[in-house]
């Protein structure tokens, strides 16, 4: 009877000298994981692992119920529970036990999320001859931020009554009610214990209940499963009607990330409710930072394993590091998806003094209305910052008297995590009228910026310079964003986009296959922006598309196995149109 762990005499110790009672006996959260299911009665298990976590806390039941914080019963076996590392290491040598690992956290796969923000924009949407009537039986949940569900794209005008295959719930919670889910959405819930642990317990979790506050989970839900919408159309930037790629599949909301992320021990329970509620494909657009640890200690391979072996296909982001060998969600059994363009681009023109025309991506729906002298931002270098320093337009680099009134051409670093949209804000403020960004890795992705402004690649950043070095009194006059049909070459893997080998299994290749990810409209929380819809780009985005064509195949054929739909669709895999 370990009732007094060595650790804790030890904190007994220090406690007379020190007065630092509780110094050793910091707990963290830990999964414990035992595998499949034995086939015991789910109560049973609860007992179980309370029994277990009793003998680690001196044969305390009480305390054993308080440390616990979730058991998963349904799908796999294991528990989630507050621990110290003696008693995680104590638990790890029991019988049973597969593997103990910490609470980590998981992170969403939009690219830059900060540059989104603050614009509504529009697709038209080719809808192709798909047939839709089984869609109404496949059910697709959603590991995510939860959902809106009054937008419009999760309508459920015209659908039949819920599957009778369903046996998942619809949660309550703050400003979500019985009437938040529908025929469309049928059920949702919410994990939140693992974050609540990890996290500053004072700051407030906006909505603690399905709904969506950031925007994301309603965004890729209405990639993969959208009604119509008509109408979606902002100040011209583009118009015409968008949809899902399965506009008629039912989705369950399985709410688990929250402001800054999502933990192991939540996204467990996600998946093990999953499984039992009787999902038939999930969709998980979120990963751990590259390089991934082994499956056994990574949450999202463990239940996508037990998801995939009852059944159920995973389809999972590959990760938006962009990176050779960062890739991440490399299990073999979950089906792995990087970015890639469309045909269809968001740019502004920047028309330069000698007539010349060039064309950069941008969402910024303000332009000039006349053409401004355009200088290189290093030439405004302010105070104690360099011009070199100040070609990167960094916060207060500027000087106004030499920036008013101007077009700035900036540079933006390859793979650097400063925000391109803060940037044309820096400008702004430094009295510039326009910006010319150059990036020579992510130009692709569309921002919506402060002021008149585009990102071009390293040659045309180029042309533009020797275009101001050479010309006495240089002009340009950059337009508002229009919508580019038919831009080539298309499609390209976006630089963001985490690349392999696969740093755990090399002989298995990943990503699997790749989907748009660039600058995809789709529906968004109103509670961030008070916008209903988006334009996002990330990996996040790309994943709910090949759910969107899985689901379209599972209702084909409803028989088909997790893999059978995987190695249908990278056999035939080939540039999809947006849907
Ligand atoms: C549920 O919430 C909606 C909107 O938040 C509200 O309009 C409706 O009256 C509520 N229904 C019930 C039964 O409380
Ligand atoms: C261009 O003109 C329009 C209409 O006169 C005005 O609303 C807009 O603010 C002007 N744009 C700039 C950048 O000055
Ligand atoms: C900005 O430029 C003006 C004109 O060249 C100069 O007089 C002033 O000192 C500069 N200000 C800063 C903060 O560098
Ligand atoms: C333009 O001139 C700047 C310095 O004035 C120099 O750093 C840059 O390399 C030149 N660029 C081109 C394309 O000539
Ligand atoms: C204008 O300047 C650009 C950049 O230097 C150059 O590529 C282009 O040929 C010039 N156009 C004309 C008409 O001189």
């Amino acid at each position: 009877m370990a009732s007094i762990s060595w650790c804790c005499l030890f904190c007994l110790f220090l406690a007379v000298f020190v007065a630092q009672v509780g110094f050793c006996s910091s707990s963290k959260v830990y999964v414990v994981y035992m595998g499949g299911k034995s086939g015991d009665d789910p109560d049973d298990v609860l007992s179980q692992n309370h029994h277990m976590l009793a003998s680690v806390h001196g044969g305390s039941v009480e305390e054993a119920q308080a440390s616990h914080l979730y058991s998963y019963r349904h799908g796999f076996e294991g528990f989630a529970a507050k621990l110290t590392d003696e008693q995680a290491s104590q638990i790890a040598k029991m019988p049973g036990v597969v593997s103990v690992f910490p609470n980590l956290k998981r992170k969403l796969h939009t690219t830059h999320s900060w540059d989104f923000m603050g614009l509504v924009g529009e697709e038209t949407m080719e809808i192709p001859g798909h047939s839709t009537k089984n869609q109404v039986n496949v059910i697709i949940g959603f590991i995510d931020t939860g959902i809106w569900p009054e937008s419009p794209s999760f309508s459920d005008a015209d659908m039949p009554p819920v599957p009778p295959r369903w046996r998942g719930k619809c949660q309550l919670g703050e400003a979500f009610n019985a009437s938040s889910c529908n025929r469309k959405v049928i059920g949702a819930r919410y994990y939140m214990s693992g974050y609540e642990a990890e996290e500053d317990s004072s700051r407030i979790m906006s909505f603690r209940s399905p709904r969506d506050s950031s925007g994301h989970g309603s965004h890729t839900a209405s990639i993969a499963a959208g009604r119509y919408v008509t109408n979606m159309n902002y100040k011209g930037l583009a118009a015409g009607g968008a949809r899902g790629g399965a506009p008629m599949a039912r989705i369950a909301v399985y709410k688990t990330c929250w402001e800054s992320g999502c933990y192991d021990v939540d996204l467990l329970a996600a998946f093990d409710d999953a499984i039992r509620d009787g999902v038939h494909i999930l969709s998980v657009s979120l990963g751990p930072d590259a390089p991934q640890g082994d499956y056994f200690n990574d949450a999202i391979s463990i239940g996508s394993f037990h998801a995939a072996s009852r059944g159920v296909l995973v389809v999972a982001s590959v990760g938006n590091a962009g990176t050779r060998g960062s890739a991440t969600n490399l299990a073999p059994w979950m089906m792995t998806v990087g970015a890639s363009s469309m045909d269809r681009d968001f740019a502004s023109d920047i028309v330069l003094g000698n007539a010349t025309k060039f064309m950069g991506e941008s969402l910024s729906l303000s332009e000039m209305n006349a053409s401004a002298r355009i200088i290189y931002a290093s030439e405004a270098h302010a105070g104690y910052f360099t011009p070199y320093q100040s070609s990167y337009c960094l916060d207060s680099s500027l000087n106004v008297t030499k920036a008013r009134g101007k077009v700035l051409v900036c540079r933006h670093a390859e793979s650097s995590s400063e925000s391109k949209l803060a940037k044309s804000k820096i400008v702004k403020e430094a009295g510039g009228v326009g910006m010319v960004l150059i990036d020579e890795a992510d130009k692709d992705v569309a921002i919506p910026f402060a002021i008149p402004s585009a990102v071009v690649g390293r040659e045309m950043g180029r042309k533009i310079l020797s275009y101001i070095n050479n010309t006495r009194k240089p002009m340009s006059k950059i337009s508002r964003a229009k919508t580019v049909l038919g831009s080539q070459p298309a499609p390209r893997i976006a630089s963001f986009s985490s690349k392999g080998p696969n740093s755990l299994t090399p002989e298995i290749l990943k990503p699997d296959v790749a989907a748009p990810g660039l600058n995809i409209l789709a529906a968004w929380s109103p509670a961030d922006g008070k916008m209903q819809f988006n334009i996002l780009s990330g990996t996040s985005m790309s994943c709910p598309h090949i759910t969107g064509v899985a689901t379209l195949i599972k209702a084909v054929h409803p028989s088909w196995s997790p893999s059978a739909i995987k190695s249908a669709i990278m056999t035939t895999g080939k540039f999809l149109p947006t849907f």
